[in-house]
């Protein structure tokens, strides 16, 4: 029996041949998400690792978890509360399954919820759109308190057009009102906007409502099995200066 020569692996292209992310043409406006997108909502309880310790990390994916929970329970049962409200029932929660409960403890959490680090690259990205003309805008299941305190801590009061929470229609993401919300507040067109986040439901919502939705998939996580995959996934923000055509 001849053996058959062994197929050769495929090689990878050269870095300059390799798809690049196709450049959005018609964008005027990036909206931003911001819990994990512009916001790193692990700052919290990173801050009080000494005394979490090895629970440091559990908590912070519990009390992210309860967190959303919380917003979609509360717009399916037609019983909104505010992102705060949410965000400290959330966080009790997790406290008690994880055997934490201190109130002292929650209210340092919730203090340091309320001026979270932003991503390093945020900063020097909002500022290069603003420098080209384009507008920028937040919009996000936060509180209008929590994301003027949050964009102001962060000294990006002057790098954020609009800050739009949905209190303003009473109903939590990915419900379409929400971000037809923007599509209203800011005056564009869907595809007009480039919509950002790194919560991959949320761009799926993004993409679904019609906007350029970029998933910014900082964790590396698989894509969500939910309809309306966004177009475009990047890895931090540093990639969507050239995407919407900045660097030509
Ligand atoms: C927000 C949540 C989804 O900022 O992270 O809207």
């Amino acid at each position: 029996m001849t053996k058959r020569p062994k197929a050769k692996p495929p090689r990878a292209k050269p870095k300059e041949q390799r798809a690049k992310a196709p450049v959005l043409a018609g964008v005027n406006t990036c909206v931003f998400d911001a819990y994990g997108t512009l916001f790193d909502f692990s700052t919290a309880a990173g801050r009080y690792r000494k005394v979490l310790r090895g629970k440091t990390d559990l908590l912070t994916d519990l009390w992210r978890q309860k967190q959303l929970q919380y917003t979609w329970l509360r717009s399916l049962m037609g019983k909104h509360a505010d992102f705060w409200e949410v965000t400290r029932d959330a966080l009790e929660y997790a406290l008690d399954a994880l055997n934490l409960k201190d109130q002292e403890l929650k209210e340092g959490l919730l203090e340091v919820y309320m001026a979270l680090d932003a991503f390093s690259e945020v900063k020097q990205v909002l500022g290069r759109i603003k420098d080209s003309g384009k507008k920028t805008a937040v919009l996000s299941n936060g509180s209008p308190i929590m994301l003027r305190a949050a964009v102001g801590t962060a000294g990006m009061t002057a790098l954020i057009d609009e800050i739009i929470s949905i209190e303003e229609v009473g109903m939590y993401k990915p419900h379409p009102s929400v971000y037809r919300q923007a599509v209203v507040r800011l005056g564009a067109q869907p595809n007009e906007i480039a919509y950002l986040s790194a919560n991959g439901w949320d761009a799926h919502g993004g993409a679904s409502f019609g906007f350029h939705a970029i998933w910014v998939n900082r964790n590396n996580l698989p894509v969500e099995r939910v309809p309306t995959r966004p177009k475009i996934v990047i890895k931090t923000l540093d990639e969507l200066p050239s995407i919407i055509g900045l660097d030509t």
